[in-house]
């Protein structure tokens, strides 16, 4: 049987490491220094999610932590969005680009961590969605500030999913703790990918 350089997963094609063109990436010096060497699982979650509670034509989402950008490239192909991602790690954004060139999607993308995410800046968005981004203790810190600068900005919802790693669970505590409108939700999914986790709406 022929070894698969790609899985299609909600309407979206995935690259598989092998695939000539991810390698050529490596070849040329991209690879992830905080964790954005692969697509992880709470992006399936929120996309279940938004499969649920679709979001509004045009949109502007903006994709924080965004690594490889498939979150944003979902939203971007099913609800006609307009996406961008940040991420702190620079190496990420080819590989982001080749799969927007692989599904025929535009996105955009730059670098930039959490802390560098102003009121202004912001309040270029409606919604801002986050999958795994919380994993070190001082990103409960970071994100909580952000989120509060997001509401401030006008920013209508945040979703971060993430399956529950203490710091997560701290920033979700937090929000729970001194903001209106919280909610938590536990999700489970056993297809496209086996994935159990939390959403933190806020
Ligand atoms: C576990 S990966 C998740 C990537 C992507 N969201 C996904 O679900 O496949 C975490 C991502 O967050 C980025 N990141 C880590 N710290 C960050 C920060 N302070 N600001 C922005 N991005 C950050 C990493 O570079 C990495 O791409």
């Amino acid at each position: 049987m022929p070894v698969r350089n790609l899985r299609r997963v909600n309407g979206l094609t995935i690259l598989e490491a092998r695939d000539p063109r991810m390698r050529q990436l490596r070849r040329a010096g991209h690879v992830a220094e905080i964790h954005g060497n692969k697509v992880w699982n709470s992006s399936f979650l929120v996309m279940q999610h938004l499969k649920r509670h679709p979001l509004p034509k045009r949109t502007r989402v903006l994709e924080i932590g965004c690594g490889w950008g498939l979150l944003g490239l979902f939203c971007a192909q099913r609800f006609d969005c307009r996406v961008h991602g940040i991420d702190a790690d620079a190496n990420v954004l080819p590989y982001l680009q080749l799969h927007a060139e692989v599904n025929s999607v535009q996105m955009t993308a730059e670098r930039r961590s959490f802390e560098q995410l102003s009121t202004a800046f912001l309040a270029e968005f409606d919604v801002i969605l986050g999958a795994d981004v919380c994993f070190w203790d001082d990103m409960a810190r970071q994100l909580y500030n952000l989120i509060r600068r997001a509401r401030r900005a006008g920013v209508s919802q945040t979703i971060i999913a993430d399956p529950g790693r203490p710091p997560f669970d701290a920033l979700a505590e937090r929000c729970a703790a001194r903001l209106d409108g919280v909610e938590r939700l536990q999700r489970r999914l056993s297809r496209p990918v086996r994935a159990y986790g939390e959403l933190l709406l806020t």
